[in-house]
């Protein structure tokens, strides 16, 4: 036993020694928070904490049991109802994280032999999904490239012709910002007769005229993306995950997903918290607008002061740094500014690719993001010189 926890310093040692070791820190809510998910600024909306509290009075405090036995509430239902109605699907089927819905869909929809095609930047949770539902399987192609998952399409179909075929991309990617190629990869799919997944989790609440997220952005419906993943924790302000697609499926999913069937509900109150966060984006569209125009004014402050930038439109915007150890520096030193903004590291993101995730929120104002911007522009060129 000695010896095995010997081990464990030695490996938690060299990640010290590789600047990758991750701490946490208690939220600090007096630091202007630019790396939260909260891009519409709804976690603390009154509208959401009534609901709640509500819910709670009625529901008490927990879920209770499964969806199957007896924890599906009437809130549950109403979510998916209003899910639906938003991505523009027969249904929709809540799960209780959107870790667990990737793994759920994928391991339902892959049976006992199938190739998963995976954009190398997704998200880890489609990763480990790929990885358990098909350990033999799991083929990833170069970031965003619609031609290299042609190719992979091409020799699954050759090889293996008689494994499902899935087809699985971030709709925005969680730390690059940029959106996926959807209307070639839908088009891909149905070519090689594959299911595509979509993990909406960034652009649902932010992206479309409605909040509806990629696939309302490129008017792509449930034939050409069969599959959409959604998440509560970001721009929704609350907590869990969703599947939207046709009745067959949901009902398929509802029968055969592991992560919702042998889990505890989410609890009625996060379920009432996020409804009431689905109606604001129709009442109040103007958290979204504000979000928009902070990414424009954060794009462009970011370029007059000389701040090099991703391809990204989202409000993820990373600033690209390389290595950990300045990635590390710079993030203390903007915490000290009393800004939060994460470092973020391998393996979290591919070897030389670390970087600050910044995230942009519609509770921020043009002067919180100057503010941020001139500490990090001098930050940057003091690095430099
Ligand atoms: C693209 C993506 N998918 C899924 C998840 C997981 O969602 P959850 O936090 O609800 O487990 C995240 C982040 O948390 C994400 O960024």
């Amino acid at each position: 036993m000695r010896r095995k926890a010997e081990a464990l310093h030695d490996a938690l040692e060299a990640l010290e020694t590789d600047h990758r070791r991750r701490q946490r820190s208690v939220v600090d809510y007096a630091l202007q928070d630019f790396c939260s998910n909260d891009y519409l600024g709804l976690a603390h909306h009154p509208r959401l904490m009534e609901a709640a509290t509500r819910a709670i009075s009625r529901y008490g405090a927990g879920g209770r049991a499964s969806h199957l036995i007896n924890g599906h509430t009437e809130e549950h239902e109403q979510l998916e109802y209003a899910l639906a109605r938003l991505t523009g699907r027969e249904r929709a089927l809540v799960f209780s994280t959107g870790y667990m819905a990737n793994l759920g869909v994928i391991q339902a929809l892959s049976g006992h032999h199938a190739v998963v095609i995976q954009d190398r930047l997704n998200h880890a949770s489609l990763i480990d999904a790929g990885r358990l539902a098909a350990p033999r399987g799991l083929s990833r192609y170069a970031h965003a490239d619609v031609a290299n998952a042609k190719a992979r399409l091409e020799k699954a179909i050759t090889q293996q012709p008689q494994a499902s075929r899935l087809l699985v991309t971030d709709g925005v990617f969680s730390m690059d910002g940029d959106l996926a190629p959807l209307p070639e990869l839908a088009q891909l799919a149905k070519e090689y007769e594959a299911w595509l997944v979509v993990d909406d989790a960034h652009g649902i609440g932010t992206l479309g005229q409605h909040g509806g997220g990629c696939c309302e952005l490129f008017n792509l419906d449930s034939d050409q993306v069969p599959v959409l993943v959604g998440t509560f924790g970001k721009a929704l302000g609350s907590f869990g995950a969703f599947v939207a697609g046709d009745s067959a499926l949901i009902e398929w999913l509802l029968q055969t997903s592991r992560t919702y069937i042998y889990t505890t509900a989410l609890p009625p109150h996060v379920a009432a918290a996020t409804r009431a966060a689905l109606e604001l984006l129709t009442d109040e569209p103007w958290h979204k607008e504000k979000l928009q125009t902070n990414i424009q004014y954060f794009r462009s402050r970011a370029q007059q002061l000389g701040i090099e930038l991703l391809d990204s439109q989202s409000a993820i915007q990373p600033i690209l740094l390389g290595s950990e150890q300045r990635t590390l520096y710079l993030s203390a030193r903007l915490r000290e500014h009393r800004f939060s903004v994460a470092a973020i590291r391998p393996p979290t993101v591919p070897k030389g690719t670390s970087r600050l995730r910044i995230t942009l929120s519609s509770r921020h104002n043009p002067a919180d993001i100057d503010a941020l911007l001139r500490v990090l522009a001098d930050e940057l060129h003091r690095d430099s010189v």
